[in-house]
């Protein structure tokens, strides 16, 4: 399987203990920053509809910004009622004062899609 790293941001875009949304050929993605480490899932809540770049980011779990769904940024995995599909996750690095993610053509084509 190809592999095909991109960079999305510069360390800096994304402060300590919050989530912005980059673009990464196409595919919308949440970038966190959990206490100076980087994590990047799809931007797209798994329950319905919403942009988890608009969430809150609180001890290392993103809260959805629609029904305050919850997930573990770290592992993408649901905190309970009403998410229960975990994110998509994607592997993050930092090389060069820069934040790259890798994108999988199969892993990106699995990703949940909303109110799946
Ligand atoms: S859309 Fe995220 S919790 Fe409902």
């Amino acid at each position: 399987m190809s592999e095909n790293w991109i960079k999305v941001a510069a360390i800096g875009d994304v402060e300590a203990d919050d989530v912005i949304a980059v673009d990464a050929n196409g595919q919308e993605i949440a970038l966190y920053n959990v206490d100076g480490t980087y994590y990047a899932s799809s931007n797209i809540c798994t329950h319905q509809y919403a942009r988890l770049s608009e969430g809150f980011v609180i001890d290392g779990v993103i809260e959805c910004p629609l029904h305050q769904g919850r997930f573990d940024i770290a592992s993408g995995k649901p905190k309970g009622a009403p998410v229960h599909v975990p994110l998509c996750m994607f592997p993050v690095k930092v090389e060069n004062g820069s934040i790259h993610v890798l994108i999988a053509p199969a892993q990106a084509s699995s990703c949940v899609k909303a109110g799946q």
